[in-house]
């Protein structure tokens, strides 16, 4: 409690009810934990949300990342353009295949990935596109699409923060050739760890559910029922990215009230900008027309020129009055492995470089009351005022 008694809104809560629990305590009661059929039903529900041909689900964003580029056939010494405004799986799994993540400045108000700044970063190596729709809201799909299309690039999109939302009325999960969703605990959805890839294309889907268990011919639900069989084969080198029927049993449930969690954190975005777009020294998020926005994240950028705090000694500022709030992203480039391993200089990416000293994500998830929403709203409001010039 600090002196107005206000306890610690954290920046983060998960919204896990009685159906999920009672979901888990079945599935363990089930006698089948590991991949099964809550697997598969929370692939066909997610397929059925979405209005995709294929969902593949597996236990990260990062294996969802990593398997679609491996469908697409990302090889040893290729190229795939990434956005520096970005977390860090984003890029790794790119250097996992041996090929180069070729990191491209973000939009500095969407700080989105900035369209007109891809068509310089591509090479006769470069393969792929990872658009990221950051916080939640999706990239300019038209145009990173068109340039797709003239150069023969895939498009991977990178959802982590996108469930649910649609760009000029088609719904991300639709539109790239393979769309990468995660469920860890900050997302709209969560099953503790998982995610899921979403595509029209089933020699992919194929090929990523093979890889996602060691590459072997059928998965262990297919192998252990009473219709399964003992023989498998092993097709290629795959991986270990499964989905527990524990998880999915949280999945199935956080997928029946995705479009509740949504309005909640639409709801706050909309009372966050309603009552902070008119204060000087701060500019809330921009939101492009004919979009809908996930609101994974509320992100605030500092209008320093107008203020005496910096954003660490803001974010300090909020921690003392019991608010929790984070920075989304510190960008690629600055991190000392990108840094040092391709020569990245912040002049490089200015739009990122200068968001990053400014940016503050505030809380944002349906377990927030009314009057939590009001304390950030008059904290925020309050700690800016304080600092102006
Ligand atoms: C933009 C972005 N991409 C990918 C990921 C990776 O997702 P996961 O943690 O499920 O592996 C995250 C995770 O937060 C993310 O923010």
């Amino acid at each position: 409690m600090n002196s107005t008694n206000q306890a610690f809104i954290p920046f983060h809560i998960p919204e896990i009810g009685e159906d999920e629990i009672s979901s888990v305590i079945e599935t363990l009661r089930s006698g089948w934990l590991t991949t099964g059929p809550k697997v598969k039903k929370f692939e066909r529900d997610f397929a059925s949300y979405i209005g995709c041909s294929h969902a593949v689900a597996v236990n990260s964003g990062t294996a969802a990342l990593h398997l679609a580029l491996d469908a697409v056939g990302i090889k040893e010494g290729d190229e795939v353009i990434v956005p520096t405004m970005t977390f860090a799986a984003t890029a790794e799994v790119v250097l996992y295949f041996k090929a180069k993540p070729v990191l491209v400045d973000c939009e500095h108000d969407t700080l989105n990935l900035d369209p007109s700044r891809i068509e310089s970063a591509i090479t006769s190596k470069t393969r792929a596109i990872i658009p990221v729709h950051f916080a939640g809201q999706p990239c300019d799909m038209n145009r990173i699409l068109e340039i797709a299309r003239q150069y023969r690039l895939k498009v991977i999109e990178d959802a982590a923060h996108a469930l649910p939302a649609s760009h000029h009325g088609r719904t991300i999960g639709t539109v790239g050739d393979i769309t990468c969703f995660s469920f860890y605990a900050t997302k709209t959805i969560t099953t503790g760890e998982g995610g899921m890839a979403t595509t029209e294309n089933s020699e992919w889907a194929e090929r990523m559910q093979m890889m996602s268990l060691h590459g072997i011919s059928h998965d262990a639900w297919n192998r252990y029922t009473e219709e399964g069989s003992w023989y498998y084969e092993i097709f290629n080198p795959g991986f270990k990215y499964n989905l527990t029927d524990i998880a999915a049993a949280i999945g199935i449930e956080q997928l029946k009230k995705c479009d509740r969690f949504h309005q909640a954190r639409q709801q706050i975005a909309m009372r966050y900008h309603d009552c902070l777009a008119d204060l000087p020294g701060l500019q809330v998020p921009t939101c492009r027309p004919d979009v809908q926005h996930a609101w994974h994240l509320y992100v605030v950028q500092l209008d320093l020129e107008q203020l005496r705090i910096d954003r660490r000694d803001f974010i300090k500022a909020l921690k003392a009055e019991n608010i929790g709030a984070s920075v989304h992203f510190i960008p690629l480039h600055l991190h000392p492995f990108y840094r040092d391993s391709f020569g990245y200089e912040p002049a490089d990416f200015p739009n990122a470089s200068a968001a990053y000293e400014r940016i503050i994500s505030l809380p944002i998830y349906p377990k927030m009351t009314e009057a939590d929403i009001e304390y950030v709203i008059s904290t925020v409001s309050k700690i800016v005022k304080q600092h102006r010039r």
